[in-house]
């Protein structure tokens, strides 16, 4: 989008304030001066201007005057008190949330106010590879959505939904996702290292497997279950070890773990 003079507030300058920040200006989306960071927290404000040379306040009414989009960034816990401060200061802005669990309709009553955005970015969201799912109010218009696409297009990937029940599902599957994968990755070196490889040659291996793989699904088009096809050798090796899984439940585990996280989602 690359559009220098429009004006981004931020409230909320943590690990997500911070990475927004970072993305934008890498992908050119925006420029430092015209993004502003409002946090309680003093060294975070220190910390952004120094690294990012953003404008950074301590007073989050201020940062929202005239700008044209509102990021909020905050933990769901300090919300409350967050949209406190600025209802009835945002008129013709969008409002972005990023706050887990804050549903439209509590944003929008909350600040009196019809044009918002609720996304769920994930955590690699941090350095530029993240997924982010986002939905809007039916008044938000389209121009508003195309600023949107472009603010969190530079985190990552994104996909807009219409329907905001998808964001509790998308909450189960990708933003706790990277949490699956990484415990996954873990147990994979782990189990290297029980048969005997050296721990840092194990996690090469694993590493280079996980993306492969990926690449592999993505490239091809095939479905995982024939490119699984693909390395099993009937009587072979790979079929020993998928016995196992299959023994143990992996897939009706991880079919009863997203369940489980997206149950807790909605109760949010
Ligand atoms: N981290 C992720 O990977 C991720 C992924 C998806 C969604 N999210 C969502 O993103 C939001 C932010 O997460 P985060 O990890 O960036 O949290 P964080 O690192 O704790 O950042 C929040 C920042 O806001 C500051 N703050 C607290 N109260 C404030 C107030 N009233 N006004 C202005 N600033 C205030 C905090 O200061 P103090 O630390 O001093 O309180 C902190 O610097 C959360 O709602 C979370 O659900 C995060």
């Amino acid at each position: 989008m690359g559009k220098k003079e429009m004006k981004i507030a931020f409230v909320g300058g943590g690990a997500m304030g911070e990475a927004m920040v970072k993305c934008l200006m890498t992908k050119k989306v925006a420029a430092p001066q015209d993004m502003v960071v409002s946090d309680v927290n003093r060294l975070r404000r220190e910390l952004l201007s120094r690294e990012y040379g953003v404008n950074t306040l301590a007073d989050n009414r201020r940062a929202v005057e005239n700008v044209d989009l509102i990021i909020l960034a905050v933990k769901p816990q300090n919300l409350p008190r967050v949209i406190g401060e600025i209802k009835g200061l945002a008129l013709e802005q969008l409002v972005l949330s990023i706050v887990a669990g804050a549903t439209l309709s509590s944003l929008c009553q909350g600040l009196n106010h019809p044009f918002v955005v609720r996304a769920m970015p994930n955590m690699p969201a941090q350095i530029g590879v993240g997924m982010t799912i986002w939905t809007a109010t039916a008044e938000t218009v389209q121009k508003q959505k195309e600023l949107a696409r472009a603010i969190l297009g530079a985190l990552g990937k994104e996909i807009y939904v219409d329907d905001e029940k998808y964001l509790s599902m998308a909450t189960a599957l990708s933003g706790s996702g990277p949490a699956y994968v990484f415990l996954f990755i873990e147990a994979l070196v782990d189990a290297g290292v029980h048969i005997g490889l050296p721990r840092d040659t194990a996690q090469e291996l694993v590493i280079q497997t996980i993306f492969g793989s990926i690449r592999a699904v993505e490239k091809t088009g095939k479905h995982p279950a024939d490119l699984r096809n693909m390395v099993t050798s009937p009587g072979g090796t790979t079929t020993e070890a998928l016995l196992q899984l299959e023994k143990g439940g992996f897939r009706s585990l991880l079919l009863e773990a997203v369940a489980a996280a997206y149950k807790k989602a909605e109760r949010l």
